[in-house]
């Protein structure tokens, strides 16, 4: 259905709406609180807003289903580290369920009424004042007792990915229905390029969007360039959209000839042979099969272009290595 069509509301189908909600974009923070034994709590949220100056409240929304919300409504006190786009990995620990997210998180002494994480762009520390039952979601609200606000860029969330303003319009899409990322199968030996964000369990292709123009040399350009390589692409290889990302993913095989002497900044760079079957790795049907055949046409030294259809894909055989185009004219 085309997005621009009216869909009804349906318990069964939560994932349209919650990509219509996320078309709202936000900042990022992480609550938190003491529990009932002084231990620090806390998850990420990008439900948060101020909602009066006099006095000062603000509100977040924690999910019913949060570990952690027994935590948040009996607590006295609670704060919202805003985050920064340094604090990136931060706000994935958080997210996630592990029991131990403040491994290795510096808090301010300067404050004991709520643990306060030390890096965030700006901290509010607040009383709790009304919890509001809300569906799914409780509606925490806070007076703001103390602040602190720094300086630097703040991270943002759009449709389920986080924006980097540092990166500027790189990371933002405007409309993703439009929108195309580029990436590559880049072998070295025997083996392909997978990168991962610190702190990710997931590996991925190095990737990046296609911004308005941006020539398609120049955009696998910086794809080997976002792993500290040189390389040459070879041929187009796959074309698909993996399920609710919203974006076209037109992937490239290639070679790297070299390294640059930019090593990579942010990302963990690996290669990985067969044998460690890097499929399994990564995330997302498409990407997983996609990596299986490409590892298996290399073994027969025979590819093919994957096109994604809505009968379920085709892939077309290419017959022969492709030939440079100046030596195919003569
Ligand atoms: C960017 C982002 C924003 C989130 N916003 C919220 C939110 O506003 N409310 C919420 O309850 N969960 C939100 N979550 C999910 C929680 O962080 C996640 O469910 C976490 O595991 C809850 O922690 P707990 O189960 O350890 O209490 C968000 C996750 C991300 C990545």
């Amino acid at each position: 259905m085309s997005p621009l069509q009216w869909r009804a509301v349906s318990a069964d189908d939560t994932r349209s709406l919650r990509n219509a909600f996320g078309a709202f974009m936000t900042g990022v923070t992480i609550v938190t609180a003491w529990d009932a034994d002084g231990a620090p709590r806390g998850f990420t949220a990008n439900s948060f807003t101020s909602v009066s100056l006099d006095p000062a409240l603000v509100l977040v929304c924690i999910a019913k289903s949060a570990n952690g919300l027994p935590v948040y409504e009996a607590a006295e006190h609670f704060a919202i580290n805003i985050l920064g786009d340094w604090q990136r990995d931060l706000s994935n620990t958080f997210a996630g369920r592990s029991p131990d997210k403040f491994a290795g998180v510096t808090l301010l002494d300067s404050e004991r009424s709520a643990p306060c994480l030390a890096d965030s762009l700006s901290v509010l520390c607040c009383a709790r004042r009304q919890l509001i039952d809300a569906g799914d979601h409780l509606i925490l609200i806070g007076e703001v007792l103390r602040y602190r606000d720094g300086v630097g860029s703040p991270l943002g969330y759009f449709r389920g990915s986080y924006i980097d303003f540092a990166e500027g319009s790189k990371a933002i899409q405007a409309d993703l229905r439009t929108a195309v990322k580029v990436g590559c199968l880049i072998s070295v030996d025997n083996g392909l390029v997978l990168v991962r964000e610190p702190g990710r369990e997931q590996w991925s292709l190095p990737e990046v969007f296609w911004r308005e123009g941006v020539s398609q040399r120049a955009v696998i350009g910086e794809v080997f360039r976002r792993v500290g390589l040189a390389g040459d692409v070879a041929f187009i290889y796959s074309i698909f959209e993996e399920g609710g990302s919203g974006f076209t993913r037109l992937i490239f095989r290639g070679d790297a000839v070299g390294r640059t002497d930019k090593a990579p900044e942010g990302l963990e760079v690996r290669v990985f042979g067969a044998a460690e079957q890097p499929w399994l790795r990564v995330s997302g049907d498409y990407t997983v099969s996609m990596i299986r055949r490409f590892f298996k046409e290399r073994e027969a030294d025979n590819f093919g272009i994957y096109c994604d259809t809505a009968d379920g894909g085709r892939i077309a055989g290419i017959a022969g290595k492709p030939v440079h185009w100046q030596d195919w004219q003569h």
